[in-house]
């Protein structure tokens, strides 16, 4: 049975991923913190942008397979403090990758893109605009000089909605709508969203199938983010009415953000032989177990 060193294992892809992956591999779950009901042996606290704790981690448990998930994912938090930043998305991706020989799965995001001309596939030239972005094509690069098998996989706009969900855009949107509160939604951010379970079946595929090289991914249809939160709405039956329009340039945020992206799954679809699932069938799917 494969070892597999889980990072940022309790984020929102984290917890999919331990889902997907417990039952068929040895798992060691790490994050900054613990929740209290996760404490047990394949779980531990661990800062990954401390090299000689991250040596520590790698040298007792032996992992076949890295799978990094985690970063410093606020976009603005990253812009203010570009050295957390840079501490967190790339000094901590050399540290895991440093010695490693097997095989080391990163995710990436479509914010290397600059989202001028998106939906983007492989042999787009990323363009980061942002500090989260730059920081992220930053590791990208640097783990394309790496020895060891490396699957850089890029899905954009990653939810998931579970009990123990700390952010997430169906998450906030739900919640929101359901506290009959009014929410602004941009209309002018295009991307095809990805959900955290469809993703960590991919992410098994992917080891299974020891899928190497730079991969996009994402739901089967772009939208803008105004329409999603409509079909939100719509599958928890809640009230459409209260998402009212917004432009980014309204919201005054620290970061920019890439508008026109979306990611093309072209090529991972014939690597893996797989079909990304409609939002539609993976916010149902949400809906079910949230009810069940
Ligand atoms: N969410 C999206 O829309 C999206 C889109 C494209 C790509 N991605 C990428 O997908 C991956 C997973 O995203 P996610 O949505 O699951 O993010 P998330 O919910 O923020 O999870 C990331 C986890 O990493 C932890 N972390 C941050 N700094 C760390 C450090 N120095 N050492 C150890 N753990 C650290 C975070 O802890 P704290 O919460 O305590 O900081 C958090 O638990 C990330 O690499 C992200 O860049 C996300």
């Amino acid at each position: 049975m494969k070892n597999i060193l889980i990072t940022g294992a309790f984020g929102q892809l984290g917890e999919a991923c331990i889902k997907q992956l417990s039952s068929r591999y040895n798992i060691l779950a790490v994050d900054l913190f613990v929740p209290d009901d996760k404490q047990n042996a394949q779980s531990m606290a661990l800062d990954i942008s401390d090299p000689d704790a991250v040596a520590v981690v790698k040298d007792n448990f032996q992992p076949d397979v890295i799978l990094n998930l985690a970063a410093m994912t606020n976009v603005d938090g990253c812009e203010r403090n570009p050295a957390g930043a840079k501490s967190a998305n790339v000094d901590a991706v050399k540290y895991l990758a440093d010695g490693f020989k097997w095989h080391f799965i990163q995710i990436s995001t479509d914010y290397v893109f600059d989202g001028k001309n998106g939906p983007y596939s492989e042999g787009d030239s990323p363009n980061p605009i942002s500090v989260y972005g730059q920081t992220k094509w930053e590791a990208d690069q640097f783990l394309e000089s790496m020895e060891c098998m490396v699957t850089t996989l890029r899905p954009n706009v990653v939810y998931g909605y579970t009990k123990y969900t700390k952010a997430s855009f169906v998450k906030w949107v739900v919640d929101s709508l359901t506290q009959k509160k009014t929410i602004n939604i941009v209309d002018d951010q295009w991307n095809n969203p990805t959900w955290t379970e469809d993703l960590a079946e991919v992410i098994e595929r992917g080891i299974d199938e020891e899928l190497k090289g730079i991969y996009h991914y994402g739901g089967d249809r772009v939208m803008n983010r105004y329409e999603f939160a409509h079909i939100i709405a719509d599958i928890f039956e809640l009230d459409a009415g209260l998402v009212q329009p917004i432009k980014t340039v309204e919201l005054n945020q620290d970061a920019p953000r890439p508008l026109k992206s979306g990611m093309k799954t072209d090529k991972i679809e014939k690597a893996l032989g797989i079909r990304p699932k409609s939002v539609e069938t993976c916010l149902k799917e949400i809906r079910n177990q949230l009810t069940s």
